[in-house]
């Protein structure tokens, strides 16, 4: 949440700080700014959209920050846009995060003239103290952070200051180093046009990034940060001329699950490679595997559970990050605790993560993000390699975590001598076959709009499945809530009929799941159930020539447990339809970011 960008060298600093900020927006676009700095500091802020700030034409400065703001701490006002400055006008500062005791520190400088209700403000104003006893800026920093309880990315420019000081803890900064000139921002999305070569900054380190270079301190030492080469096309994080990045990530998913699997699957020894320090003594000693999530990433650690239960004969609990606590009577021997995060930074997720950690329990983190904090927290990282999503719905990530998380049942499964041959080998080849699959529902895109124009007036929209069905049927709701605004609940199947079904009228669309791994017959009870009421029902279904039997019918090739993530498909082009036809802004629905860093 809150974008941050940075850049200092040889060009103009302005049309880069847009550019790039412009690349951040999915992590916030309540307002936006940047702020220059040579001899002196210009700030550029507005409420809105970073397109929509007012800038001079032309800017000499080859300095400067820039903020794209999720609200946490005061509306979304142009007083509240970051930068923040100090009393004087020279110092200027963007955050991530949320200083928690600003209300203390406020207090502690009355003298102060505070313009904004955040807490971010503050930081700005301990700075400025600070300069009153030394000229150096990261000495400032330095002394300012020490003084502040909470989280934050931080990025700090002063007039008459080279360069940026950025400070960080638990938020993510990344700096990029590039041919003319050094960046920082909260991710690498806006640096990959000008650079592959990143270091990520640990929590606790304080940068200076100037022209010449990137001296990182921690603890009051001068330390390294390996430099990393990204593997992301620059392209990728382009919308290749679709209309919303979100269609887009929907239709590269056959490229994404291929990825998942590239490289993975022995199809001779029909085996599984994850290149994973868990050992074969430690995978067959575990009395259970909890998986923690939010949002989509949980509802794929719902279908990974099913998968992990019926291959490897292990527990497996699922719970939300936020929720998350060790819980009575686990042995942190005989425990994994598996973070599924597509951005690797969501807050909930981190602090369950740390929770199991600080227990003594090993850690697996299941992530699209390489350099991400769970990532280089967890004992393992896995990667999802389905590269970058920018639309703030999870689409194309979401089935390549159920992927993933299928390759990781099957590896322990077989690592735990648990593996039947013969579901371990349908298992596999259903994976290869999937993404041609996923491709055959993208085909019957403009079938999916049609029925999407037909349905979109419907006063709310119910999604039932069973089995692997039920998280494809909770994230179909997720989906269509979180970008059309409408009213929409996800069902197992068998739940509505003791309380759901009381709101079913004919104004209710309701899609159901009826593929394979979904227990169609039982399904199909409950659609008769909803259609007896006079609800529409838009479903998927295997290729049984059953789809007649409802209002609208699709299907779905023969691919065992994984149909329901091409249901998913379907499911995933009828939220967009629905809210491309009310014209929502699709890939920056109202209160929503990417990559949530709060708790
Ligand atoms: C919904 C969505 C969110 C994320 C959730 C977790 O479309 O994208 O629900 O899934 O915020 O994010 P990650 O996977 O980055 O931890």
């Amino acid at each position: 949440m809150c974008g941050i960008i940075g850049y200092v060298g040889e060009s103009a600093a302005q049309s880069r700080l847009v550019a790039g900020l412009q690349k951040l927006e999915y992590r916030g676009y309540d307002s936006a700014g940047i702020a220059l700095v040579d001899d002196a500091l210009s700030v550029y802020k507005q409420v809105g959209l970073v397109g929509d700030l007012d800038l001079p034409a032309d800017s000499p400065q080859t300095c400067g920050i820039g903020h794209t703001r999720w609200s946490t701490h005061g509306r979304p006002t142009d007083a509240n846009a970051h930068p923040h400055t100090d009393c004087s006008g020279r110092v200027a500062v963007v955050h991530n995060g949320i200083v928690g005791n600003y209300d203390d520190l406020r207090a502690e400088l009355p003298d102060h003239e505070f313009q904004s209700e955040t807490d971010t403000e503050v930081v700005a104003h301990l700075i400025e103290v600070e300069l009153e006893f030394t000229d150096d800026l990261v000495a400032a920093v330095s002394a300012a952070v020490e003084r502040i309880e909470g989280s934050y990315a931080l990025g700090v420019v002063a007039a008459g200051h080279d360069g940026i000081v950025v400070a960080r803890r638990n938020s993510p900064l990344v700096v990029g180093h590039g041919s003319d000139g050094n960046f920082v921002a909260s991710d690498v999305t806006p640096l990959l046009e000008h650079t592959r070569e990143v270091s990520y900054l640990e929590d606790g380190d304080i940068a200076h990034v100037t022209r010449e270079g990137v001296e990182v301190r921690h603890d009051g030492a001068s330390v390294e940060r390996a430099v990393h080469r990204i593997a992301w096309d620059p392209d990728a994080a382009e919308k290749g001329g679709y209309d919303h990045y979100m269609l887009k990530e929907i239709h590269e998913q056959p490229q994404a699950l291929r990825q998942a699997i590239a490289g993975r699957i022995d199809a001779v020894e029909e085996r599984v490679e994850l290149d994973l320090s868990l050992s074969a003594a430690f995978l067959d000693s575990l009395d259970e595997i909890q998986l923690v999530a939010c949002g989509t990433s949980y509802h794929a650690c719902l279908y990974g559970k099913q998968l992990l239960e019926s291959l490897a004969d292990v527990r497996v609990t699922v719970e939300f990050g936020s929720e998350y606590a060790v819980g009575s009577g686990r042995d942190p021997e005989r425990t994994l605790v598996v973070g599924v995060s597509q951005s690797g930074e969501t807050a909930d997720t981190l602090r369950a993560l740390r929770t199991a950690k600080r227990t003594g329990i090993r850690t697996l983190g299941v992530t699209n993000t390489v350099g991400s904090t769970v990532a280089r927290e967890c004992d393992d990282a896995l990667y999802i390699q389905a590269g970058p999503e920018i639309g703030v719905a999870a689409t194309k990530t979401f089935a390549s975590q159920v992927v993933t998380l299928a390759l990781l049942a099957i590896d322990v499964a077989d690592s735990r001598g648990e593996l039947d041959p013969a579901d371990g080998r349908e298992l596999l080849s259903n994976l290869q076959a999937l993404p041609g699959a996923v491709q055959t529902a993208l085909d019957r895109d403009e079938e999916v709009r049609e029925v999407a124009d037909a349905y979109a007036g419907g006063d709310a929209f119910f999604f039932i499945g069973r089995q692997f069905a039920t998280p494809v049927a909770l994230e179909g709701a997720l989906k269509l809530k979180e970008i059309s605004y409408d009213h929409a609940e996800g069902f197992p199947a068998g739940e509505l009929k003791h309380g759901p079904l009381a709101l079913i009228t004919e104004g209710t669309p309701v899609l159901a799941i009826l593929t394979d791994g979904a227990r169609p017959e039982e399904t199909h009870n409950n659609v008769k159930e909803v259609q007896s009421r006079g609800a529409p029902v838009v479903a998927v279904t295997s290729e049984t020539g059953r789809e007649g039997d409802y209002e609208v019918g699709f299907d779905v090739p023969d691919l065992g447990v994984l149909e329901p993530l091409v249901a998913n498909v379907y499911l995933q082009l009828f939220a967009y339809y629905v809210a491309d036809g009310k014209a929502r802004p699709i890939d920056r629905p109202r209160n929503l970011a990417k990559s949530v860093t709060v708790e």
